[in-house]
This record gives C-alpha cells, structure tokens and sequence, in this order.
C-alpha cells in the first residue's frame, strides 16, 4: 500500500523557503532539483575544516598543513590504511575526533541555515570517489548505477544534498535524472530489482544537463535518479552527500516503507545540545558495525560531555 503525497507541491514549498533564505543565490535546475549557491565564507571554511580533518586523519599526530593537492593525490593512491570504506566513506579516529567535530559544525551550520529540516542521518557522509569506488562497493546499490536512495533503505520522503568539496569535480561528478510523467509511489519500493530500476530510469525519467560545480549545494527530492560518473582519467573527489528528512516530515511522518535507516536518524531537537552540551567522541576500531539490512554503517562513537572535557583539562 502507498500514501499519496503531491511530490512536486510539497518541494516547491521547500525550493520557495530555500529562495527566501538564500536571496538570489537560489536555482531551480527543475521540479525537483535545486542548487544554492554558498557564500564564500561559509563554504571556505568547510573546506578548511575538512583539509584539516584529513591531513590529522591521514597523517596523525605529526601532521602540518597540507595542500589539497597533496590530499587528492594521496587518496587518488590506493591507501592502505582501513579509514575509507568499501564505498568511500572516511572514517574518524580518535586522533582526528576534535577536527571531524569542526566538519560537522560548519557543515549543518549551512543545512541549517539555507534548508527547512527535520532531521538527518548521521553520521556525517564525507565521501572520497575515485574511478577504483564503484568496484570496491560493497554496498547493495552501486553508487555509478542510476538510482534512487529509498532504494538503500533509507525514507522514500528523505531529501539529499550533494556537496562537493575538492578535487576533480568536473570530470568526478553526479549526474540527475529528472521524471518526465506523474511519480509513480511504487517506483520507491525497496525490493525494485536492477532490472525494474532500469526499466524505470529508460522509460519515466530524462537526463538532466546539470554539471557540478564547486561552492554549490545542490538539493534533489527523494525521486531524482542520480549516479556517480567518473571520467577514465578523473582524479578523487571528496564530497559529502546527506540525506534528510524535510520540515514537513514531522507532521506528514517518514513514509510507510519499512525505513531501514531509522536508527541513524536524528532529529534537529536532539542535534541542538551539539557541540554545546556534548562533541563525538570515536573509537579507534571500527571493527564493530551496525548492520543496516546488508550495509554496514560504523558505529564508532560515543557522546562526549563538554563540561567534562573542560574539567578534565583544568
Ligand atoms: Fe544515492
């Protein structure tokens, strides 16, 4: 059984809020694809935020400033290290949880300030993409085929942004499908198989000429097919890519497929003590992981209180 819900309305809603808040800087790429362009400040200091995090990831306690020329070409290398997962994801340590805090301020700073949210699924998704991920990904949906993300578990009213951050950007890119009739509920439905996807993507949807450019959030609804396409001779890109669930969700409820991510939602109520009351703490192992019906999310982290930090360094 599907819950009809008026798609396009309901993002138009959402793409006028964005438009108020983001005063000019706002495009619709259509119906139900938006890109935001950030404000220098805001954006730089993201940037800076994640430099930092990965050069103490990478390079640990010895670390000093590092270009993100030498970054990119060190994650374009097939680093050893176990930090990224099957499907790109990098991993904080604990030597590194101090900056990976910073990342996540400054990120859901700009969420927070340009997009109506209800909440989101942690932990936060930055991303390095190489022409070697999509052989790699152990995930039950390649990221390089046209998809949809209800199609991974997660809402089918989730929304995603897509920010990319360094390195190869054009030739490392995403690339949108559009739908060209009414959304069909069911083309959410999480047991679509690869064949059905396909049928869906040739058959209802148009590609989009949108490119991805640096500085830009680009905000899709929940029924946007996307893909990761890498050139042959591309460079990494590292990007975060975050789903979230609209303002409008509190009310309407997260949709009535069995949301398989539901443990790693967090509502903006709860996310407002951070970092005043507490930062993230992580493990060192990620041996330990959450199961997330046959994708594998790392769990290493804990709540750490501020005001034991500050009593623990007096
Ligand atoms: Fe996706």
């Amino acid at each position: 059984m599907t819950v009809e819900i008026n798609r396009k309305e309901l993002f138009n809603e959402f793409a006028l809020g964005v438009q108020e808040r983001g005063k000019g800087r706002v495009e619709r790429e259509s119906d139900y694809l938006i890109k935001i362009q950030l404000e220098e400040e805001e954006f730089d200091t993201l940037k800076i935020n994640v430099l930092q995090f990965l050069s103490a990831r990478i390079f640990g306690e010895d670390y000093s400033i590092t270009s993100e020329d030498e970054i990119i070409d060190l994650l374009q290398g097939d680093p050893k290290d176990e930090f990224l997962t099957s499907s790109g994801l990098i991993l904080p340590k604990r030597q590194s949880c101090l900056e990976f805090n910073l990342v996540i301020l400054s990120f859901y700073k700009i969420l927070q300030r340009y997009l109506s949210v209800y909440g989101w699924y942690e932990i936060l998704p930055l991303r390095v993409k190489t022409n070697r991920s999509s052989n790699k990904s152990a995930s039950i949906r390649n990221s390089s085929m046209p998809h949809l993300d209800s199609w991974t578990g997660f809402s089918d009213r989730a929304y995603v942004c897509f920010l990319p951050l360094l390195g190869d950007i054009e030739r490392n890119t995403i690339k949108f499908w559009n739908p060209i009739v009414d959304i069909d509920e069911k083309w959410h439905d999480f047991n679509t198989s690869d064949s059905q996807a396909n049928n869906i993507v040739e058959n209802y949807y148009e590609r989009l000429n949108t490119c991805l450019q640096a500085g830009y959030l680009y905000v899709a609804e929940s029924s946007v097919v996307h893909a990761t396409e890498v050139q042959g001779d591309a460079t990494a890109r590292i990007s975060i890519d975050q789903l979230f669930l609209p303002e409008w969700t509190r009310k309407q409820g997260l949709g009535i497929q069995d949301v398989k991510r539901y443990n790693d939602f967090i509502t903006v109520d709860r996310y407002e003590s951070f970092p005043h009351e507490y930062i993230y703490d992580f493990h060192d192992s990620h041996s330990v992981r959450r199961p997330t019906n046959g994708l594998c999310s790392p769990v290493g982290r804990k709540k750490l209180p501020l005001s034991n930090q500050f009593e623990l360094a007096a």
